[in-house]
């Protein structure tokens, strides 16, 4: 399919009307390039599609559509600079007079927002939407034209867990319509919660379909990567926490944003900080890297006093923050892996005479490559060609190499597979191991509470515990973070 790599080989999936099919597989599997084809951006070398029994050769997306054939891509694909309406009915506007109707557009885009419970104005430019609702317009125009099929490719990545109740409901919704589903996701909880079958590919090969009702995560990691995991999480010797505190904020505050936060965290410790969306915990780590400047109180860095004033001056202190909205910050897609990863701390890469040691560059860049286990042919390849996962690999690869003191990562492991997490956690235990103090967010409890030493519980941006996450219960963290304004 692409020269050099495989990207499809031998697949044989089937779809039922009105029933949703998980699609699973590691990063770089196949799956999006597979669906791809589906949807009419990709032609096939060989194979044939049926649809309800007939062959159909997919020329384009504009046939896939006609078809009734509809995709949500992973990666944004909305006009940044045109309105929501614009967008969801882009190549299919009512015309009057031989102009665009705009009325009867936003009329009709009013009407499908609303019909979703949406609370997003048709007249507005997307780039000033939030991500997630960005997202929620991506869905809204994939459901425009009344599909009989309709992909989506990691649909819930950029969405928080209201928002995915929200999808949730709207799937069960048009299941019970008779469209069909392909479902794509690195969430086994959302694959058990919505899908009928799960079909898995691995390095582009067809290895299975079973019945979602009949089958285990662990069933279905086997399938993926080809073996038994034993381990999700790999073991963290605690030995290595420092008894100081490396970064401490006092009663810090931004009115609005986070109220009276007071934290440390010390060399060699893994600090989760769990909540719901919206609770405030994004924007506390803003706040610690000078994105939402405090109005109030102090942060100490080794115990003196300091002023970080923007992000630039968060970076002068070694700290490093990854965040959720991978999508849009972080990689300069027509750029190569080698490139992307070092260019954040050129001055790692540069030889006595100042200038870049091009085998230098290669040589760190390799290094991530096999310890993250980075599907690329090579360190050359550019960005935009890699799996979504894998382009996620290297963003976090890009902000390891800047060797932080301090790194917060903002729900490191979305989009990312079961094997390629546990790499991460090695990862983070590894820098961890070497004094850095790390700030984990992560929406999911297991995660969070089999990786962090220190538990702090967000709600209503404040903090409003501290837990052992050795000895507390998913029920206690619950009871936590769902009270309402104390
Ligand atoms: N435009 C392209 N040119 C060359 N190779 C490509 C291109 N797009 C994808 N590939 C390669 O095809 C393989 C499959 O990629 P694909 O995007 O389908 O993976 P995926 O299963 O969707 O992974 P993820 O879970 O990370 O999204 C990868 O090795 C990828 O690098
Ligand atoms: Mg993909």
């Amino acid at each position: 399919m692409f020269p050099g790599v495989v990207a499809l080989d031998g697949v044989n999936i089937s779809l039922e009307k009105g029933k949703a099919l998980a699609l699973l597989g590691e990063n770089g599997a196949g799956k999006s390039t597979l669906m791809k084809i589906l949807s009419g951006s990709y032609t096939p070398d060989e194979g044939e599609i049926y649809f309800f029994g007939d062959k159909v050769e997919i020329k384009d997306v504009v046939h896939a559509k006609d078809l009734g054939i509809s995709i949500i891509y992973q990666e944004l694909s909305l006009s940044p600079n045109m309105t929501v309406a614009e967008n969801i009915f882009a190549l299919q506007e009512p015309i009057r007079y031989g102009m665009i109707d705009d009325n009867a557009m936003n009329k009709k885009a009013r009407k499908l927002l609303a019909e979703l419970d949406l609370d997003i104005s048709p007249t507005k430019v997307v780039n000033e939407l939030s991500i997630s609702n960005q997202q929620m317009v991506e869905i809204v125009k994939a459901l425009s034209t009344n599909p009989k099929i309709i992909i989506m490719d990691e649909p819930t990545s950029a969405l928080s867990s209201k928002e995915t109740e929200k999808l949730y409901e709207i799937i069960n919704k048009l299941k019970s319509q008779g469209t069909s589903i392909i479902y794509i996701s690195h969430r086994m909880e959302e694959i058990f919660t919505i899908t009928d079958y799960v079909s898995v590919l691995r390095d582009g090969k067809y290895i299975g379909t079973v019945e979602t009702s009949k089958t285990t995560t662990d069933e279905l990691i086997k399938m993926m990567v080809g073996r038994e995991m034993d381990k999700v999480y790999p073991i963290k010797d605690f030995k290595f926490i420092k008894d100081e505190k490396l970064l401490e904020l006092k009663d810090y505050n931004k009115k609005g944003y986070y109220h009276g936060i007071n934290l440390f965290v010390r060399p060699g410790e893994i600090l989760g900080l769990y909540g719901l969306m919206g609770s405030g915990r994004t924007e506390i780590v803003q706040g610690i890297f000078g994105m939402l400047k405090k109005d109030k109180g102090d942060m100490f860095l080794h115990g003196k006093k300091v002023n970080v004033k923007n992000a630039f001056s968060a970076i002068e202190h070694k700290i490093a923050f990854v965040t959720e909205d991978r999508k849009h910050e972080g990689l300069v897609l027509s750029a190569s892996v080698y490139e992307n990863v070092t260019f954040a701390n050129i001055g790692k890469v540069l030889n006595k005479f100042k200038l870049i040691d091009h085998q230098k560059e290669v040589q760190i860049t390799k290094e991530h490559k096999d310890n993250l286990k980075i599907k690329t042919p090579n360190v050359y390849q550019t960005v935009n060609k890699l799996s979504g996962g894998n382009q996620q690999k290297i963003v976090l690869s890009k902000w390891f190499e800047i060797e932080p003191e301090i790194l917060i990562l903002d729900e490191p492991t979305r989009g990312i597979d079961v094997g390629a997490k546990f790499e991460i956690y090695k990862l983070m235990i590894e820098l961890a191991r070497k004094g850095v103090g790390i700030i984990l967010i992560s929406s999911e409890l297991p995660e969070i509470l089999n990786v962090s030493d220190r538990l702090l519980v967000v709600n209503d941006k404040k903090i409003v515990s501290e837990l052992d996450p050795k000895n507390t219960t998913q029920e206690e963290i619950m009871s936590y973070i769902t009270k309402r304004g104390e």
